[in-house]
């Protein structure tokens, strides 16, 4: 059987004028944290890229602080970790891939940085591989190990379901209920800012320069009108 196509989805930082929500991103740090983390890497966001979705520099250090980033003793050359600073980047869950297929049953789950880029409609896709997870149709075999999830290339996942049930994790006072849902669309909201934190910048240059564009090239007409005038 061939895989499903993404859902369309609609998101806010969808279009030329489209923002990322601040809310939704760090609603979406918190589930990539305390449930992707577990076995996905995003080794290419620091945390003080993090002041981009709205944490403050106080609580970028304390976010930082609660990690163990490997570190080097630069007289002994002996490994060891050290509490995160702003500067660091996010520690991956492995140390490598042989360690990091050996506790996932031989597969290997990709770093997150660049995976709504890696994967076509890709942030579509991620959210429609999160809540596409269900029983398989009648005479599809699952092979052992492997899950049923009908958008994801080869159908049968080595991920299991990552989230499965209302409230796994627990949003602040004031934000929407944590349904698989919800949980999904934020966390790929998230994981589409950090494969490009300067989207709003590249869409925002591109406005102006078009808007400049357009009055350049009004201008340039009247000058045109005017170098001709006595010309017929
Ligand atoms: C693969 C996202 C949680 C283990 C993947 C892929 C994505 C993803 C996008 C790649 C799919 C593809 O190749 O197209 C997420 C997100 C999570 C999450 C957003 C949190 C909500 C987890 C957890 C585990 C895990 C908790 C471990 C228990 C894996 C493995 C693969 C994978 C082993 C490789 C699958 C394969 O190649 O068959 N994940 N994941 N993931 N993930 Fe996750």
């Amino acid at each position: 059987a061939l895989h499903k196509y993404p859902m369309k989805v609609s998101w806010a930082q969808d279009g030329v004028f489209g923002t990322f929500d601040r809310a939704q991103l760090q609603r979406g740090f918190q589930v990539y944290k305390e449930v992707c983390a577990a076995c996905h890497g995003l080794e290419r966001i620091a945390f003080r890229n993090l002041t981009d979705i709205g944490f403050s520099e106080p609580e970028v250090k304390a976010i930082a602080k609660a990690y163990d980033v490997p570190s080097i003793d630069e007289k002994t050359g002996e490994a060891s970790t050290r509490k995160g600073v702003a500067s660091d980047y996010f520690p991956s869950p492995y140390a490598n891939e042989v360690m990091a297929r050996a506790a996932n049953n031989n597969a290997l789950p990709p770093d997150l940085s660049l995976i709504t880029k890696a994967r076509n409609d890709g942030t579509n896709y991620l959210h429609s591989l999160l809540v596409g997870y269900g029983k398989p149709p009648a005479g599809h075999e699952v092979p052992q190990g492997l899950h049923y999830n009908p958008y994801f290339a080869n159908i049968n996942i080595a991920m299991p379901a990552p989230l499965t049930s209302e409230g796994q994790v627990t949003y602040a006072e004031g934000q929407p209920k944590p349904t698989v849902d919800q949980m999904s669309r934020d966390v790929t909201a998230f994981l589409a800012w950090a494969a490009e934190p300067k989207a709003e910048v590249r869409k925002r240059t591109g406005v102006a320069v078009v808007f400049f564009l357009l009055i350049l090239t009004f201008l340039s007409y009247l000058a045109y009108r005017r170098v001709w005038a006595d010309l017929k």
